[in-house]
């Protein structure tokens, strides 16, 4: 079996100045540590000094979305090759907040994931069901519907992680059951290997993310298939950021 690494992700959303988020960059450099990864997604108009701050630490830089197109008339938008360019490796896809708020879908996702993968970017590719999809029992088919719908031909556990983000456990401070997560875990990585390859399904890093916290972060992280944490408010604290790093097995 291959070892997976596990990768801590902090996802900031739409937070933070450029000196605030200097300060965080740097301190969370500060704390990186052997025997995992970890990496910051900033907001984009930030990547460029934080890009300056990770300089050498060892922490890689995501972005938060990017285009599916290489370039040309989109205004407003950024191509995956910029964000390369800027220093990212990372860059995060499909996030239920970027369903919501406007409107992607997973034919989008699949051409942003494609373009990602074009220039050279590892793809967070975000998954989750609602409170009613769960309610209504329909929580793996929908995993597997977005991962279906979600993840072009190319995929290899090289170029795509994964990230489990149930809609209804994001800043909510609600956590599925861990015999649920384990459950939702093994069944994305089942399809992964399904529609990828063993190879791929054996080697794919997979995510939790949703209400993720020191407090927590332990009794998810030690759950079998589970390979890091994908972390909304509480990347944005280095000292929380960093003590979820720390409680990786
Ligand atoms: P919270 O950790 O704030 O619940 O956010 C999770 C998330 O959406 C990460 O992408």
């Amino acid at each position: 079996m291959t070892r997976r690494i596990p990768l801590i992700a902090g996802n900031w959303k739409m937070n933070g100045l450029k000196a605030d988020s200097v300060d965080l960059a740097r301190a969370v450099a500060a704390g990186a540590a052997e025997g995992r990864d970890l990496l910051v997604c900033p907001p984009a108009v930030l990547i460029p000094p934080v890009a300056e701050a990770l300089d050498g630490s060892g922490v890689a830089l995501g972005a938060q979305d990017c285009h599916f197109e290489s370039g040309g008339a989109h205004t407003g938008d950024i191509a995956a090759a910029m964000l390369a360019d800027a220093g990212c490796s990372h860059v995060i896809l499909g996030h239920s907040e970027r369903r919501a708020d406007h409107g992607e879908g997973d034919d989008l996702v699949r051409a942003k994931t494609g373009a990602a993968h074009a220039a050279g970017l590892v793809a967070i590719v975000c998954v989750g069901e609602t409170l009613q999809e769960r309610d209504a029992g329909q929580t793996l088919e929908r995993i597997s519907a977005q991962l279906g719908g979600s993840l072009p031909e190319a995929v290899t556990s090289g170029n795509t992680v994964i990230a489990y983000e149930p809609v209804w456990a994001i800043g909510t401070g609600r956590t599925p059951t861990l015999e649920d997560v384990a459950e939702v875990h093994a069944h994305i990585r089942g399809r992964i290997a399904a529609k990828f390859g063993a190879g791929a399904g054996d080697g794919m890093r997979i995510l939790y993310g949703g209400s993720m916290k020191p407090s927590n972060a332990a009794a998810l992280l030690a759950i079998d298939g589970v390979d890091g944490g994908l972390i909304g408010g509480a990347s944005l604290v280095a000292e929380d950021f960093l003590a979820i790093a720390a409680s990786c097995p």
